[in-house]
């Protein structure tokens, strides 16, 4: 939500308006959202007496019954719109799928929407509220390790255009963001690890507390779904839930002052810099986590090169990597990857490298000046030893399964 406060003047010749936007949204964790004896959602929805939910079809499968009975039991009247999901679904076609549902609802100006959903979902879905009247408000709900880490700490919205991803899109932020972690119980482990990678990308660069306990408990945090499977040893939760507090927290005090992303040196660019043009290499496009993940696999051989890191700092990276399943390298990434997904990033940073790098872990330094003869020795440096010592580097579950 936010809010502007303008002046206006005259000025030689016309008129100079000067506003300042107030903007307010918060974040509550709350386990198990849709248990009949919570009212947070209820509370909200009430004042309206109907709710639009907006979901994929995953999350509607395995979630619809519990919300379908939660709106029940509070007297709230529900309308879903189930939105197809993944990458080749996250269209203006499948935005303005979204509005056409809102304008079928007969959405009031200030009426919330419910969005629950992966990052996509909440991505897709957040656009067309920003869209809808120009200003429609959302609630989010985030459904992933990667929706409730990563996205949600962003107001940013987007769906991809052509092959460009997430290139058309607008800043709103939802009015509250629920973070229920019960909802990684049903998460498929490749996309548990997905999310693994983007809290090593935020620990190792400005979180020493979570990084050591990625370290110390990485495979077991995957296979528990964080804690959150039926029969996972409680102490894990309590190590998980550390986790993601601190992992939301660091990320929140890093970007909230950089809401619309001008500032450049970003530390949660770590692993964003050769991985966007290595995602969608292949064929079949690598999954996020495993792009990222190699990008800061090879940058961490590269930080040792430059005496950046230690030796063991190094293998520390590597060995989570490998025992999380996690690649750390590719046949796609090549020199002629480094150059192309180099020049590609150049554009979106004004001109400089501005590669985010570990210096020691729990803090990070940013690189301009790096030549490609350096990348290139590195590379080669990098490949040899993930060869090596981890078998090639190949993470698990690499590639979406194919669909049926
Ligand atoms: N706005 C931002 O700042 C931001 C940040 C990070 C990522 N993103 C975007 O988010 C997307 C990736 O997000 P994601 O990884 O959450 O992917 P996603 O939303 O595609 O979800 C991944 C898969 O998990 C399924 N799923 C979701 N929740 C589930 C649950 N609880 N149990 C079982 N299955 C479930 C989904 O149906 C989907 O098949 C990308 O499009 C990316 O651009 C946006
Ligand atoms: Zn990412």
């Amino acid at each position: 939500m936010s809010d502007l406060k303008a002046t206006v003047n005259t000025t030689e010749n016309g008129f100079a308006v000067t506003g300042n936007e107030e903007i307010k949204y918060s974040f509550q964790f709350v386990d198990n959202i849709f248990d009949l004896k919570h009212n947070h959602l209820a509370k909200i929805y009430a004042d309206w007496k109907r709710v639009l939910l907006v979901t994929d079809e995953n999350v509607n499968h395995l979630y619809s019954a519990q919300w379908s009975a939660y709106f029940e039991h509070h007297g709230i009247p529900l309308t879903t719109f189930v939105m197809s999901g993944g990458e080749k679904n996250k269209t203006m076609a499948t935005m303005l799928s979204i509005v056409d549902a809102m304008d079928a609802f007969g959405l009031v100006r200030k009426e919330p929407v419910l969005v629950v959903g992966g990052g996509l979902c909440t991505d897709v879905a957040g656009y067309a509220c920003a869209s809808y009247r120009r200003n429609s408000n959302f609630i989010r709900v985030p459904t992933t390790l990667i929706g409730l880490i990563d996205a949600s700490v962003s107001i940013k919205v987007a769906v991809n255009h052509g092959n460009l991803k997430n290139r058309l899109g607008a800043y709103h932020a939802p009015l509250i963001t629920f973070l229920d972690f019960n909802l990684l119980k049903t998460l498929p482990e490749g996309q548990v690890r997905n999310g693994f990678a983007e809290l090593m990308k935020i620990s190792s660069c400005a979180d020493k507390r979570i990084w050591e306990l990625l370290v110390q408990n990485g495979p077991a945090l995957i296979e528990t779904r964080f804690g959150r499977l039926e029969g996972s040893d409680p102490a894990m939760k309590v190590i998980a839930d550390e986790i993601c507090w601190r992992g939301i927290k660091v990320m929140l005090d890093l970007e909230s002052p950089n809401l619309h992303e001008l500032g450049l040196d970003r530390v949660i660019a770590f692993g964003h810099t050769l991985s966007p043009t290595l995602e969608l290499a292949p064929v079949v496009p690598l999954r996020h986590g495993h792009a990222i993940n190699i990008d800061m696999a090879f940058f961490v051989t590269f930080a040792w090169y430059r005496g950046l890191l230690s030796e063991s700092e190094r293998d520390e990276y590597h060995v989570l990597s490998h025992s999380v399943g996690l690649s750390m390298d590719h046949e796609l990434f090549t020199e002629e990857m480094i150059i192309s997904g180099t020049k590609a990033i150049l554009k979106t940073r004004d001109n400089k490298q501005r590669f985010a790098i570990p210096n020691p872990y729990g803090t990070c330094i940013f690189i301009n000046d790096a030549s490609y003869d350096e990348l290139f020795k590195a590379l080669k440096i990098h490949k040899e030893l993930v060869k090596q010592k981890y078998g090639g580097g190949h993470g698990r579950d690499v590639w979406f399964p194919k669909l049926a």
